[in-house]
């Protein structure tokens, strides 16, 4: 028997609208009340919009993450939140990984995360380093944040070798 697809339950990763932060800021402060990632204030959605990418679905945004850039070799994985209905589907390694295809299109040459769930971030090619190798991280917002210097979070990177262009075969 054909088994009939719920279109509802096909979801893509994209841009998000301006009328889409508000769930992205419900999603993200949610987590953040968790103690997940970091809480935003409202006007940082939008200055950031841009960074984002968002998983929707027929049911809303289903998920987000941004990649913020912080210097012309190095950017950051922030606010990565799956909806609790969604989690282990694959909606984060989505998210992550179209992530990381726009830092590559972009030219980024290293990538990075502080994190709690250090695993998910391994099985996408990430490895761990001393918070001490993400100066610029280090003295832009953990200075500023209340668990400094006794983070619990993990530092893990992953590097983005540059795509070498396709030979010319005459
Ligand atoms: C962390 C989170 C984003 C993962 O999203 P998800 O959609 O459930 O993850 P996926 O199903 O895509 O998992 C991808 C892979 O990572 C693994 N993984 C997922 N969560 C993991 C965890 N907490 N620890 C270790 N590995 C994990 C999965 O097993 C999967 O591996 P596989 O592809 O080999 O099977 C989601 O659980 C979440 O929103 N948590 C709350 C917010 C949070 O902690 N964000 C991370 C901030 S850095």
């Amino acid at each position: 028997m054909l088994e009939l697809l719920d279109s509802a339950e096909i979801g893509v990763v994209r841009k998000p609208s301006v009328a889409e932060m508000a769930e992205v800021q419900a999603l993200v402060e949610g987590a953040a009340q968790a103690g997940a990632v970091l809480p935003r204030t409202e006007a940082e959605y939008y200055e950031h919009l841009r960074d984002f990418l968002v998983y929707t679905d027929g049911h809303g945004v289903g998920g987000c993450c941004a990649l913020h850039l912080d210097m012309a070799t190095l950017a950051e994985i922030r606010s990565l939140v799956v909806r609790p209905d969604l989690r282990g589907a694959g909606v984060g390694r989505k998210l992550l990984e179209a992530c990381m295809e726009e830092a590559r299109a972009l030219g980024i040459a290293r990538i990075y995360a502080l994190t709690r769930v250090p695993g998910l971030f391994q099985k996408l090619g990430f490895h761990e380093v001393d918070k001490r190798e993400l100066p610029h991280k280090v003295f832009k917002d953990c200075v500023r944040c209340p668990l400094f210097p006794g983070c619990d979070e993990s530092a893990m990177v992953r590097d983005l070798p540059a795509e070498t262009p396709a030979q010319d075969s005459e």
